[in-house]
């Protein structure tokens, strides 16, 4: 029978990567491309949603980390780097157990989502936690890279790109042409800069007639995209975008300004509520950094915007169980306790 064999083996002459490497892979990518009968009906548009949270490790990461660890091993890394919010040293840690090198994560301390640690540290990982944020962590990590033997592997490496634009290839190869609107989060903008990449080679080939719209959205504490001045103390409870100076900046504004796109701003707020919104009527649950498309979207519909008639693909990153702690608080938890009879808990159910 047939399996998805990777984003490496479905797309490898598409990919800017030595042709010989061999692939590092969980199978990673083949994500569903999910129709939300919720945002297309209150838009008037046809609204998919690109669930990366059904990758191996839970976000959209394990694309570029597949390429990533396949090309350093291949050049003979015994050990790989990265600093993160906490999806990208799960996704790094899984590849290097299964490529058998050692991995080590720079995290800022005390921001980094439980169910993200836990898979840090049960695939192996030494996990250093820094005094200071994710773009100081991102210095050492470069840095470290440079002086000791360690290959970096956070978006900087031209290989995670190549790998994350596969999720451009997928969503034209679905939906058979490109969507005109295409709305994700962003932090450190690799992801937004790697759909850049993809859309744009899938149309230079002649597969897609036209190239979206890509409309970024990031938290209002961590907004330097929005306001074009790096944040020196982003704060945003969305902690996987909890970043003040984006490394793939430049390349985020190109595939803004290429695509006749935009950056904007949601609040801490509109994120959480778009992240319960999503679960409770289109069953996708996602981190809530992940729901900032989907905020944005709402926030804009709100401002009188119309995305009437259109395509659109919003791009949720991350998988809802890699952060309970910030989805259970203010919820108030299942208190109705029923003896062991049937009866009763359908009354108790109002049945
Ligand atoms: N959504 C999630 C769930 C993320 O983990 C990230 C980034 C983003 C969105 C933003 O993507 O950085 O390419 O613009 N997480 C990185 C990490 C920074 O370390 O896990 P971006």
């Amino acid at each position: 029978a047939h399996q998805w064999r990777g984003v490496i083996e479905e797309y490898r002459e598409l990919l800017d990567i030595p042709d010989d490497t061999p692939a590092v892979t969980l199978r990673e990518g083949g994500t569903p491309l999910v129709h939300s009968d919720w945002l297309s009906g209150l838009t008037g548009a046809q609204v998919w949603l690109k669930v990366e949270g059904c990758n191996p490790t839970g976000s959209f990461k394990d694309r570029g980390m597949t390429t990533a660890l396949s090309v350093a091993v291949h050049e003979g890394a015994q050990a790989v780097v990265c600093a993160s919010t906490g999806n990208t040293s799960a996704s790094m840690a899984a590849y290097a157990a299964k490529a058998g090198v050692t991995p080590i994560v720079l995290v800022p301390e005390g921001k980094i989502a439980a169910g993200k640690m836990a898979q840090a540290v049960l695939h192996g990982s030494q996990v250093i936690q820094v005094r200071g944020n994710f773009d100081d962590c991102l210095r050492m990590a470069r840095e470290m890279a440079w002086k000791y033997p360690v290959a970096l592997v956070n978006s900087v490496n031209p290989a995670r790109l190549e790998g994350q634009k596969t999720a451009a290839f997928e969503i034209v190869d679905f939906l058979g042409d490109a969507p005109d609107f295409h709305l994700l989060p962003v932090g450190n903008a690799g992801n937004i800069s790697a759909y850049w990449l993809g859309y744009t080679q899938y149309a230079g080939l002649g597969r897609a007639s036209k190239k979206p719209v890509m409309r970024g959205f990031q938290a209002e504490g961590a907004a330097p995209l929005v306001t074009g001045e790096p944040f020196p103390d982003p704060e945003t409870r969305a902690t996987a975008i909890r970043i003040g100076n984006p490394a793939s900046w430049k390349l985020a504004e190109a595939a803004r300004d290429e695509s006749g796109g935009r950056f904007a701003a949601v609040s801490d707020a509109q994120i959480l509520a778009a992240q319960k919104a999503l679960a409770s009527h289109d069953g996708v649950f996602v981190e809530p950094a992940s729901a900032a498309g989907i905020a944005g979207l709402l926030a804009e519909l709100e401002a009188g915007e119309s995305y009437q008639g259109a395509t659109v693909a919003i791009t949720v990153t991350g998988h809802g169980l890699k952060d309970i702690a910030t989805a259970l608080e203010g919820l108030v938890l299942p208190d109705t306790v029923v003896d062991a009879d049937v009866d009763a808990a359908a009354q108790a159910a109002g049945l």
